[in-house]
């Protein structure tokens, strides 16, 4: 009985059986083999082994195989975690420096070197780095900033956490990206500071939104290695901010950055997110990284322009194979390099119909956009970015999608008449 009840949970993690049917085939199990498999349970509470005396946990492992192929579905995203990664992240809880220290500032030197900027400082997520670059750019509550509609609410989040006043931009219905006319329509004197997403990984014209001459931040949490003009974006505005989000190019589970060439910027983002040990006060924060968080993203940037190219082959082969179906993203314009963090397609037909049909065939498919910023602010005037949320779906594209799965996703594309 004992056996019975302490196998539960580990058939259940092994499996990964619905309730109804795990609990049959474990009836089913312990009435043919009768309490013959053993669970030691050692000193650590994620270590337990089986001790095979019999064929029950073959059988469980042959039978968790047809039902993993039963069940198997392709996810929207997924992270690209190795050996060398879990190497790395147990070396640094293993050296028992598990807070902010060496590893961190090995992180941020490497990162900075790869966007080619004097430095770099490492935060908690994106959100937290968007803040503390808003902040450092001295943007209050008197302000306004400026930012796509068509981008995820922790844009909006960073500048409400200010206080400053969003100004919502329409995107270019091609590029997705800020388009720089409406963005010049909009621009008033109290709009202090420019947010530029590098949406899904292909540059913006950032080149001519810094030359409008207000202070820019350019959000890489897309768009890590993308290039504009053969410079990495992020080395354009005055200011850029990185995630490092589980689901990101490359990740720290949670995590972000801010960069820049500027000592100034730089030193007043090292002072504000960490309240410990000052001289005066100001209201400052705790939005840390770890030397955990920072051994993993020093371990995943060694193969980040690996990551790229395997991101930029299968934009390759969806490219090739559903050109004629369906409207597709803008690959690169002769200056700027996409990284593909995602593929969008653009269909005629309804996207809700189309996401239902994907997760009934077991593909994740999803908005790129989950509702437009206008959307929730009750805004209008926003066509591109409303006819663009209409029609737009992200379908999976990652470096561990097999050929099997590429395949079925093309197969599953073409067969609904996108
Ligand atoms: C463009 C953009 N900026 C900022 C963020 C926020 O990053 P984080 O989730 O690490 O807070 C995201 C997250 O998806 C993003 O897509």
């Amino acid at each position: 009985m004992l056996y019975f009840v302490l196998g539960i949970p580990l058939y259940k993690g092994f499996c990964n059986f619905s309730d109804s049917s795990f609990h049959a085939l474990h009836c089913l199990t312990i009435l043919v083999f009768s309490k013959t498999y053993i669970l030691h349970g050692i000193a650590s509470p994620s270590l337990y082994t089986y001790s095979k005396i019999d064929v029950s946990l073959p059988l469980l492992m042959l039978l968790s195989v047809f039902n993993e192929k039963k069940e198997a579905i392709i996810p929207h995203s997924k992270p690209t975690i190795n050996e060398e990664d879990v190497v790395a992240v147990s070396n640094t809880l293993r050296s028992g420096n598990i807070a902010q220290r060496e590893m961190v500032e090995k992180f941020e030197r490497e990162i900075a070197n790869y966007i080619g900027l004097k430095g770099g400082v490492a935060t908690s997520s994106g959100s937290t780095a968007l803040h503390l670059a808003l902040l450092a750019l001295d943007v209050t509550k008197k302000d306004a900033v400026a930012i796509p509609s068509y981008v995820c609410t922790a844009v909006l989040n960073a500048v409400n956490y200010i206080g400053a006043s969003p100004v919502l931009i329409d995107i270019h219905p091609d590029t997705l990206n800020l388009d720089v006319e409406d963005l010049k329509r909009k621009l008033t004197r109290h709009v202090r500071a420019i947010i530029v997403p590098h949406a899904f990984g292909l540059p913006a014209d950032i080149e001519e939104i810094t030359g409008l001459g207000i202070p820019v931040v350019e959000d890489c949490a897309q768009s890590i290695g993308a290039t504009y003009k053969n410079k990495k974006v992020g080395s354009f505005g005055n200011v850029s901010v990185f995630s490092f989000y589980a689901t990101k190019v490359i990740t720290t589970s949670e995590g972000g950055m801010v960069a820049s060439n500027s000592n100034e910027l730089l030193g007043k983002v090292r002072d504000l997110k960490d309240y410990d040990n000052k001289e005066n006060y100001i209201t400052r924060y705790n939005y840390k990284m770890t030397d955990i968080q920072a051994s993993l993203g020093l371990s995943q940037l060694k193969r980040l322009n690996q990551f790229i190219e395997i991101r930029r082959s299968i934009a390759q082969r969806y490219t090739d194979e559903l050109k004629d179906f369906c409207a597709l993203p803008i690959n690169h314009k002769s200056d700027s390099k996409h990284i593909y963090y995602r593929y969008i397609i653009k269909l005629r037909r309804d996207v809700e119909g189309f996401l239902k049909l994907s997760k009934e065939k077991g593909i994740n498919c999803e908005r790129p956009i989950f509702k437009p910023l206008h959307k929730y602010l009750n805004l209008s005037g926003f066509p591109n970015t409303d006819s663009v949320w209409k029609r737009a779906v992200s379908i999976p594209i990652y470096p561990t999608l097999t050929e099997e799965n590429i395949k079925t996703i093309i197969e599953f594309v073409k067969s609904c008449k996108p």
